[in-house]
């Protein structure tokens, strides 16, 4: 909780009056998440849980976490938005890594799959990542928007109030520009924040006939600039992986964007390791997916800034381990959980369910699984002004229809926000 203290009745911490204040509540429990260490475990005893609890809003942040009555006592000119009925409220939550920019779907994928065929044969035979290139290509860009518009809604509905999206099924200029300007588009018409990421460097795109380091020279000339002229991205990522790009082109290629002025991330350790390596070398802001990590990158992953992002989704979708989370948290990393929601590898897109399965199958404390979906994903997103509730916080957050805040997760993900709130405003 801020150590904020109304003294005037009249007036904000901000020093204006409090007319254009808001009062919600009364909450049975409020779950601020404030003053969690950003890094390692973290024990439950360590949540704070103020009962009847109240949060005060004013232009868009929070003001103040506390007490109800208390609040309401001290602030008479605030309007009231009366919450009625057990709720439970929560920060809402960040969901740092995802691909929603698609067009169609790879069901018959997914049929290979659980019929035995592996992620990387299925690429090989020509199903995969290329795939849904082609389909994405066949989409215009006014569809794009639609389909953003459509998951974003779904997304905002289960209480996930800023999303990053990455480009990737374009992989040649102007198609990657299609699906950066459509997610551009889509931010302009939603409430939701939308953080983009350039992912050109997903695959190689098929028939390109030179070596790998030459398709990344292409990018980095001849689509790096535009994006950062246009103010279409702010952060780049690559896959490092056999049959993706090497660990030397992606550290040179990284090493390139962050001159030019992007955040990087790295979509790094999933089926071999090598990239949380380059994610920690160049100073990434995040290293995601991990499910190969074994005890040499934990090590490493813990003693850097860089922010490892587990994508259970993307686990479920391919059958295969989880990212080693508790092992992660234990040896002192910052871990947040990301749906990773794309049409190959995780195509269910439901955050909280993939977090509560990680939860009990990596034994992860609920103020562990929180803290990875509120103020640690917002970590691996360079974001400092949410994912808590404390003063001065974005005002976004999302109440749940339960009396005990453990309730959440216990329902595995069925149980989903009634009310969602961005920079203060109902969105549900
Ligand atoms: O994060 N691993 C690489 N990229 C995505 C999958 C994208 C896809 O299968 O379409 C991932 O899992
Ligand atoms: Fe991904």
């Amino acid at each position: 909780m801020s150590n904020y203290k109304i003294k005037n009745k009249k007036v904000s911490p901000t020093g204006g009056d409090l007319e254009g204040a808001k009062l919600i509540g009364p909450f049975t429990q409020i779950l601020p998440l404030a003053g969690l260490s950003l890094k390692g475990a973290i024990t439950d005893d360590r949540l704070q849980v103020i009962p009847n609890g109240g949060v005060l809003v004013e232009n868009a942040l929070v003001v103040e976490v506390g007490d109800f009555e208390e609040l309401r006592n001290a602030t008479r000119e605030a309007e009231i938005e009366e919450i009625t009925g057990h709720q439970v409220l929560l920060p809402g939550f960040v969901d740092c890594h995802t691909h929603l920019c698609f067009a169609g779907d790879r069901s018959k994928d997914y049929a290979l799959r659980i019929a035995g065929k592996s992620y990387l044969e299925i690429a090989k035979a020509g199903g995969g990542i290329w795939d849904s290139v082609v389909q994405t290509r066949q989409a215009s860009k006014e569809d794009l928007v639609r389909l953003l518009l459509q998951r974003i809604d779904r997304h905002s509905k289960d209480g996930v109030t800023t999303i990053e999206i990455k480009s990737g099924y374009g992989l040649k200029v102007e198609e990657e520009l299609k699906q950066l300007c459509a997610i551009k588009l889509a931010a302009a018409s939603c409430t939701v924040d939308l953080i983009t990421t350039c992912l050109a460097a997903h695959i190689l795109p098929r028939g390109f006939l030179g070596t790998a380091s030459e398709q990344l020279e292409h990018i980095v000339n001849d689509l790096l600039p535009m994006v950062k002229n246009e103010n279409l991205a702010s952060r780049v990522d690559i896959f490092i992986e056999e049959n993706a790009f090497n660990t030397t082109d992606a550290t040179d290629y990284l090493r390139v964007a962050k001159q030019l002025g992007f955040d990087v991330t790295v979509h790094a350790d999933q089926f071999t390791t090598g990239g949380s390596g380059v994610a920690v070398n160049v100073g990434a802001v995040s290293a995601d997916h991990l499910e190969a990590s074994g005890e040499k990158e934990i090590k490493l992953l813990a003693e850097s800034n860089t922010v490892a992002v587990a994508l259970p989704g993307s686990s479920l979708g391919l059958g295969m381990d989880f990212a080693p989370a508790r092992k992660l948290l234990s040896a002192g990393a910052c871990l947040a959980i990301a749906s990773d929601w794309n049409p190959g590898s995780a195509p269910m897109g439901d955050l909280l369910m993939q977090a509560a399965v990680l939860s009990a199958y990596e034994k992860l404390t609920i103020a562990e699984v929180f803290a990875a979906l509120t103020f640690r994903a917002a970590k691996a997103l360079n974001l400092h002004d949410r994912g808590s509730l404390e003063k001065g916080k974005l005002a976004d957050f999302q109440a749940y229809p339960c009396k005990d805040y453990r309730e959440i997760l216990y329902y595995q993900g069925k149980l989903k926000p009634e009310r969602v709130w961005k920079l203060s405003e109902p969105l549900i």
